[in-house]
Protein backbone atom coordinates (compact mmCIF):
# COMPACT_ATOMS: atom_id res chain seq x y z
CA UNK A 1 0.00 0.00 0.00
CA UNK A 2 1.45 3.53 -1.00
CA UNK A 3 -0.57 5.53 1.32
CA UNK A 4 -2.97 4.92 3.95
CA UNK A 5 -5.33 7.44 5.36
CA UNK A 6 -6.89 5.85 8.60
CA UNK A 7 -9.34 7.86 10.56
CA UNK A 8 -8.36 11.47 9.83
CA UNK A 9 -10.09 14.33 11.01
CA UNK A 10 -9.10 17.62 10.40
CA UNK A 11 -10.82 21.22 11.77
CA UNK A 12 -10.02 24.70 10.84
CA UNK A 13 -10.98 27.43 13.32
CA UNK A 14 -13.12 30.22 12.26
CA UNK A 15 -13.14 32.83 14.53
CA UNK A 16 -13.86 31.38 18.46
CA UNK A 17 -15.07 28.42 16.44
CA UNK A 18 -13.62 25.03 15.29
CA UNK A 19 -14.94 23.62 12.13
CA UNK A 20 -14.61 20.23 11.36
CA UNK A 21 -13.83 19.54 7.38
CA UNK A 22 -12.81 15.90 7.17
CA UNK A 23 -14.07 13.27 10.30
CA UNK A 24 -12.92 9.44 10.32
CA UNK A 25 -11.86 9.88 7.12
CA UNK A 26 -10.02 6.76 5.26
CA UNK A 27 -8.28 6.06 1.99
CA UNK A 28 -6.29 3.45 0.95
CA UNK A 29 -4.05 3.86 -2.40
CA UNK A 30 -2.10 1.21 -3.74
CA UNK A 31 1.12 1.82 -5.67
CA UNK A 32 0.42 2.74 -9.78
CA UNK A 33 -3.17 3.35 -8.93
CA UNK A 34 -5.08 6.20 -10.24
CA UNK A 35 -7.78 7.94 -8.25
CA UNK A 36 -10.56 10.70 -8.86
CA UNK A 37 -11.53 13.10 -5.98
CA UNK A 38 -14.57 15.07 -6.81
CA UNK A 39 -16.76 16.89 -4.07
CA UNK A 40 -18.81 20.62 -4.05
CA UNK A 41 -16.79 23.28 -3.43
CA UNK A 42 -15.95 24.10 0.35
CA UNK A 43 -15.77 19.79 1.25
CA UNK A 44 -12.69 19.90 1.94
CA UNK A 45 -10.69 18.29 -1.38
CA UNK A 46 -7.76 20.54 -1.38
CA UNK A 47 -7.55 19.90 2.30
CA UNK A 48 -6.97 16.51 1.82
CA UNK A 49 -4.76 16.67 -0.72
CA UNK A 50 -2.47 19.05 1.39
CA UNK A 51 -2.84 16.39 4.14
CA UNK A 52 -1.88 13.62 1.65
CA UNK A 53 1.23 15.85 -0.12
CA UNK A 54 2.40 15.87 4.06
CA UNK A 55 1.95 19.85 3.89
CA UNK A 56 -0.98 20.20 6.09
CA UNK A 57 -1.11 18.63 9.63
CA UNK A 58 -4.32 17.00 11.25
CA UNK A 59 -5.95 16.52 14.00
CA UNK A 60 -6.70 12.95 14.34
CA UNK A 61 -5.72 9.69 12.77
CA UNK A 62 -2.98 7.93 11.34
CA UNK A 63 -1.53 8.81 7.46
CA UNK A 64 1.18 5.98 6.30
CA UNK A 65 2.91 6.61 3.21
CA UNK A 66 5.16 3.09 2.33
CA UNK A 67 4.27 2.01 6.05
CA UNK A 68 6.09 5.39 7.51
CA UNK A 69 3.95 6.70 9.74
CA UNK A 70 4.40 10.86 8.36
CA UNK A 71 2.97 12.65 11.34
CA UNK A 72 5.97 11.18 13.21
CA UNK A 73 8.36 12.29 10.67
CA UNK A 74 10.44 16.37 11.44
CA UNK A 75 9.83 18.78 9.55
CA UNK A 76 13.11 18.18 7.50
CA UNK A 77 12.49 14.77 7.20
CA UNK A 78 9.19 15.91 5.79
CA UNK A 79 9.85 18.44 3.04
CA UNK A 80 12.64 15.53 2.25
CA UNK A 81 9.81 12.98 1.60
CA UNK A 82 7.86 15.74 -0.56
CA UNK A 83 11.10 16.50 -2.68
CA UNK A 84 12.03 12.65 -3.29
CA UNK A 85 8.36 11.04 -3.82
CA UNK A 86 5.88 14.12 -4.74
CA UNK A 87 4.97 16.04 -7.61
CA UNK A 88 1.68 18.51 -6.49
CA UNK A 89 0.16 20.67 -9.27
CA UNK A 90 -1.59 23.28 -6.68
CA UNK A 91 -5.08 24.63 -7.41
CA UNK A 92 -3.36 28.24 -7.68
CA UNK A 93 -0.36 27.22 -9.68
CA UNK A 94 2.06 28.48 -6.84
CA UNK A 95 4.27 29.45 -9.65
CA UNK A 96 7.70 31.85 -8.85
CA UNK A 97 6.20 35.03 -10.55
CA UNK A 98 9.89 36.70 -11.11
CA UNK A 99 11.71 33.84 -12.85
CA UNK A 100 10.85 32.57 -16.17
CA UNK A 101 9.57 29.01 -17.57
CA UNK A 102 12.49 27.10 -17.59
CA UNK A 103 13.44 28.18 -13.85
CA UNK A 104 9.96 27.44 -12.76
CA UNK A 105 10.16 23.88 -14.06
CA UNK A 106 13.75 23.23 -13.50
CA UNK A 107 13.78 24.24 -10.12
CA UNK A 108 12.61 20.27 -8.23
CA UNK A 109 14.93 19.32 -10.90
CA UNK A 110 17.93 21.51 -9.14
CA UNK A 111 16.78 20.61 -5.48
CA UNK A 112 17.42 16.95 -6.56
CA UNK A 113 20.86 17.79 -7.43
CA UNK A 114 20.62 17.17 -11.08
CA UNK A 115 23.63 18.40 -13.49
CA UNK A 116 23.08 21.37 -15.38
CA UNK A 117 23.15 19.83 -19.51
CA UNK A 118 20.28 17.01 -18.22
CA UNK A 119 18.21 19.98 -16.41
CA UNK A 120 18.05 21.30 -19.38
CA UNK A 121 17.19 18.39 -21.91
CA UNK A 122 14.65 16.93 -19.18
CA UNK A 123 12.79 20.70 -18.88
CA UNK A 124 13.19 20.88 -22.73
CA UNK A 125 11.32 17.59 -22.78
CA UNK A 126 8.40 18.73 -20.61
CA UNK A 127 7.95 21.34 -22.21
CA UNK A 128 7.61 19.97 -25.83
CA UNK A 129 5.22 17.21 -24.20
CA UNK A 130 3.15 20.08 -22.99
CA UNK A 131 3.26 22.32 -26.05
CA UNK A 132 4.74 25.23 -24.44
CA UNK A 133 7.99 25.15 -25.73
CA UNK A 134 7.54 28.75 -27.08
CA UNK A 135 7.15 30.08 -23.48
CA UNK A 136 10.52 28.68 -22.28
CA UNK A 137 11.89 32.21 -21.64
CA UNK A 138 8.85 34.14 -20.63
CA UNK A 139 8.38 35.48 -16.98
CA UNK A 140 4.91 33.92 -15.50
CA UNK A 141 3.05 37.11 -15.51
CA UNK A 142 3.12 36.93 -19.10
CA UNK A 143 1.58 33.93 -19.59
CA UNK A 144 -2.38 33.17 -20.01
CA UNK A 145 -4.11 31.34 -17.65
CA UNK A 146 -3.59 27.97 -19.55
CA UNK A 147 -0.60 27.94 -20.53
CA UNK A 148 0.01 28.46 -16.05
CA UNK A 149 -1.44 25.94 -15.80
CA UNK A 150 0.50 23.35 -17.84
CA UNK A 151 3.73 25.04 -16.38
CA UNK A 152 2.60 23.84 -13.18
CA UNK A 153 1.69 20.83 -14.59
CA UNK A 154 5.08 20.76 -16.18
CA UNK A 155 7.03 21.42 -12.74
CA UNK A 156 4.91 18.69 -10.54
CA UNK A 157 5.96 15.91 -13.11
CA UNK A 158 9.22 16.85 -14.26
CA UNK A 159 11.27 14.50 -11.77
CA UNK A 160 8.87 11.73 -12.32
CA UNK A 161 7.54 11.97 -9.16
CA UNK A 162 6.31 8.13 -7.32
CA UNK A 163 2.68 9.77 -6.58
CA UNK A 164 1.45 12.85 -8.49
CA UNK A 165 -1.23 14.97 -6.83
CA UNK A 166 -3.23 17.14 -8.91
CA UNK A 167 -5.76 19.88 -7.32
CA UNK A 168 -8.58 20.73 -10.24
CA UNK A 169 -5.31 20.28 -13.08
CA UNK A 170 -7.85 21.29 -16.41
CA UNK A 171 -9.58 23.98 -15.02
CA UNK A 172 -8.66 26.61 -17.26
CA UNK A 173 -8.04 24.26 -19.88
CA UNK A 174 -9.84 24.18 -23.36
CA UNK A 175 -11.08 20.73 -24.48
CA UNK A 176 -7.76 19.62 -27.08
CA UNK A 177 -5.73 20.72 -24.54
CA UNK A 178 -7.41 19.12 -21.36
CA UNK A 179 -6.99 15.97 -24.04
CA UNK A 180 -2.99 16.16 -24.11
CA UNK A 181 -2.87 16.59 -20.17
CA UNK A 182 -5.29 13.78 -20.12
CA UNK A 183 -2.63 11.96 -22.40
CA UNK A 184 0.27 12.58 -20.13
CA UNK A 185 -1.16 11.47 -17.08
CA UNK A 186 -1.80 8.41 -18.99
CA UNK A 187 1.73 7.38 -19.98
CA UNK A 188 3.01 8.35 -16.37
CA UNK A 189 0.25 5.55 -14.85
CA UNK A 190 1.74 3.56 -17.60
CA UNK A 191 4.77 4.38 -16.16
CA UNK A 192 3.41 3.13 -12.52
CA UNK A 193 3.18 6.71 -11.34
CA UNK A 194 0.24 6.75 -8.24
CA UNK A 195 -2.33 9.44 -9.58
CA UNK A 196 -4.63 11.52 -6.73
CA UNK A 197 -6.68 13.80 -8.95
CA UNK A 198 -9.59 16.63 -7.52
CA UNK A 199 -11.51 17.33 -10.28
CA UNK A 200 -15.08 18.47 -11.13
CA UNK A 201 -14.91 17.24 -14.42
CA UNK A 202 -16.13 13.85 -15.33
CA UNK A 203 -14.18 13.57 -18.58
CA UNK A 204 -10.67 13.55 -16.09
CA UNK A 205 -12.55 11.62 -13.54
CA UNK A 206 -13.62 8.54 -15.74
CA UNK A 207 -9.90 8.77 -16.90
CA UNK A 208 -8.90 7.51 -13.45
CA UNK A 209 -9.26 3.42 -12.20
CA UNK A 210 -12.05 4.84 -9.31
CA UNK A 211 -13.68 7.76 -8.31
CA UNK A 212 -14.65 9.01 -5.13
CA UNK A 213 -16.61 11.79 -3.84
CA UNK A 214 -15.99 13.54 -1.13
CA UNK A 215 -19.44 14.39 1.10
CA UNK A 216 -20.07 14.72 4.90
CA UNK A 217 -16.76 15.07 5.47
CA UNK A 218 -15.99 11.41 4.56
CA UNK A 219 -14.91 9.76 1.17
CA UNK A 220 -17.66 7.45 -1.01
CA UNK A 221 -16.34 5.40 -3.38
CA UNK A 222 -18.59 5.80 -6.35
CA UNK A 223 -17.25 3.74 -8.94
N1 LIG B 1 -6.81 27.88 6.74
C1 LIG B 1 -8.14 27.84 6.84
N2 LIG B 1 -8.77 28.37 7.89
C2 LIG B 1 -10.12 28.30 8.02
N3 LIG B 1 -10.93 27.69 7.12
C3 LIG B 1 -10.35 27.12 6.04
C4 LIG B 1 -8.93 27.16 5.85
N4 LIG B 1 -8.65 26.53 4.68
C5 LIG B 1 -9.84 26.13 4.19
N5 LIG B 1 -10.84 26.46 4.99
C6 LIG B 1 -12.28 26.16 4.78
O1 LIG B 1 -12.42 24.75 4.77
C7 LIG B 1 -13.36 24.33 3.80
C8 LIG B 1 -12.71 23.35 2.84
O2 LIG B 1 -11.74 24.04 2.04
P1 LIG B 1 -11.04 23.36 0.80
O3 LIG B 1 -10.15 24.37 0.20
O4 LIG B 1 -10.42 22.08 1.25
O5 LIG B 1 -12.31 23.04 -0.13
P2 LIG B 1 -12.38 22.44 -1.62
O6 LIG B 1 -13.24 21.23 -1.56
O7 LIG B 1 -11.01 22.28 -2.17
O8 LIG B 1 -13.17 23.58 -2.42
P3 LIG B 1 -13.02 24.08 -3.96
O9 LIG B 1 -13.70 23.04 -4.82
O10 LIG B 1 -13.76 25.37 -3.96
O11 LIG B 1 -11.57 24.24 -4.25
C9 LIG B 1 -13.87 25.61 3.13
O12 LIG B 1 -15.08 25.98 3.77
C10 LIG B 1 -12.79 26.63 3.44
O13 LIG B 1 -13.32 27.94 3.53
MG1 LIG C 1 -9.99 23.22 -3.65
Amino acid sequence: MLIELAGITKCYKNGSQYVNILEDLNLKIHEGESIAIKGKSGCGKSTLLNIIGGLLPFDKGVMLFNGTDISKLTENQRAEYRKKNIGFVTQNFHLLDDRNVFENIALPLQYLGMPKHQIKARVEEILYDLDIEYTIKREISTLSGGERQRVAIGRAIVKRPLLLLADEPTGSLDEQTEESILKIFSSLHQQGVTLVIVTHDDTVAKSCQHIYKLQHKELHSVS
